[in-house]
């Protein structure tokens, strides 16, 4: 780089824009120290330049121009949130050769291989750890420190607001609606939670750390999703006594010459480590051939501690800046594909009332012998009450997904089955 000032363009000014914003400001000093050229925030775009912000950088520096903003800027940290314009806007800077950091999950997941494309054609850098798990360095992790093992398999908390929501339910008995209710009052859970309640925030992070991890183009249509609305409290009782907490796992694995990316409500052994996180924070777990396992763990979200995964990003590539050369483009050599769902082998959790009468219990486990579906355990609870029926659950052997559902239906159809309470997969 020619010159040793460091032009950077902010697009967006919210929780963590701001947070950003005060960093550039405050720590200019010790950044250029880190650095080895001077930082200068040359604006900030925003829609309403009067609107009041978390913090408040210099008023001059607020404008509604962002190609503008673009095309003065050496890097651009995209901050905004959302397909477009987030799309174009990042990929004018990235064509004219100008690096950038994206914490925007929804886009990476979608359109992440167009824009690394793009980085790679001008040889810009685009780097994006703000996009998953906040604070916690994992993608670094996945791309840099463990490039040279091969990963089998990550398992991860990546959304604050389902596990706060599920450690409500499993340490205090709530139900989901009122857990929601008390994630929506603490600010966790946006006022419309959908796309965190219904899995759709992990399963972009997913499609991400699976493209990382198996150096392939994944994109969040690779991804099976299902969210935790259904999770009752007597789900989660019924899990606590057979040692298990019901978790929102994304779960992104090796399997035969596929991967299985898929983000669902898991029953997850107390004596697993993602047992042991609690309330709004997110841990990934990595199962790698030779580093064995690792655990990556810390706040997921949150305007300063997502700000520092982006200021990560900032340093690494204005160093990169400096010293010149190219940016490292994606590695996804691999191009494996994804595991259609009906092939996916898992353990499931199965809550069913039936009738309380003879052979009941003996037909269902013949369905699900019929159907290749192997029961580990099986047990009858307490009945719901009219002394007439009784709930039972089954814990099955590893089984597909396609044989599992075959069996349910038929399960289902039974008139001596009045109602299927849950099928949750159980991890281990
Ligand atoms: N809404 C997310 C969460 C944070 O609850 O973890 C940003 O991805």
């Amino acid at each position: 780089m020619g010159n040793t000032t460091i032009k950077v363009a902010l697009l967006g000014a919210g929780n963590v824009g701001s947070q950003v914003a005060r960093m550039l400001t405050e720590d200019a000093e010790s950044l250029q120290d880190r650095i080895g050229a001077s930082v200068e925030l040359i604006g900030i775009a925003v829609r309403d330049t009067s609107a009041k912000r978390h913090y408040e950088a210099a008023p001059e520096l607020y404008t509604t121009d962002a190609d503008a903003l673009i095309d003065a800027a050496d890097v651009v940290i995209e901050l905004t949130g959302g397909i477009e314009p987030a799309r174009t806007r990042i990929l004018r800077a990235l064509n004219a050769g100008k690096s950038v950091v994206s914490g925007n999950k929804a886009l990476l997941a979608k359109h992440g291989v167009e824009l690394a494309a793009a980085a790679a054609k001008s040889g810009a850098q685009l780097s994006y750890e703000a996009a998953v798990a906040g604070a916690i360095p994992i993608l670094r992790p996945l791309r840099d420190s463990l490039a040279g093992d091969q990963i089998t398999r990550v398992l991860g908390i990546m959304n604050g607001t389902t596990n706060y929501i599920l450690d409500q339910m499993d340490t205090t008995g709530a139900q989901f609606s009122d857990a929601l209710a008390e994630a929506q009052r603490l600010g966790y859970a946006e006022a419309d939670p959908t796309a965190d309640i219904e899995g759709h925030d992990a399963a972009s992070k997913a499609a991400i750390v699976a493209s990382l991890a198996f150096h392939s183009d994944f994109t969040i249509d690779d991804v099976h999703c299902e969210g935790i609305t259904s999770i009752t409290a007597d789900d989660v009782a019924a899990a606590a006594a057979d040692g298990y907490v019901i978790k929102l796992l994304a779960v992104c694995e090796k399997d035969g010459e596929g991967v299985n990316i898929r983000v669902n409500p898991t029953l997850v052994p107390r004596s697993h480590p993602l047992a042991s996180v609690h309330g709004a924070f997110n841990a990934v777990f990595v199962q790698a051939e030779n580093a064995g396992e690792l655990m990556f763990y810390g706040p997921g979200a949150g305007g300063a501690p997502t700000a520092s995964a982006v200021l990560g990003d900032f340093v690494s590539l204005a160093r990169r800046l400096v010293l010149g050369g190219p940016g490292i483009p994606e590695s996804s050599f691999a191009q494996l594909a994804a595991t259609p769902m009906n092939d996916v082998v898992s353990r499931y959790s199965v809550g069913i009332v039936v009738e309380d009468k003879l052979g009941v219990l003996a037909n269902i486990a013949r369905i699900f012998a019929e159907h290749g579906v192997s029961i580990e355990t099986m047990r009858q609870a307490k009945g719901t009450g009219d002394g007439t029926s009784a709930s039972i659950r089954i814990v099955t052997h590893r089984a597909t997904d396609a044989n599992l559902r075959k069996t349910m239906a038929v399960v289902d159809a039974l008139d001596t089955v009045r109602d299927i309470t849950s099928v949750i997969r159980v991890e281990g």
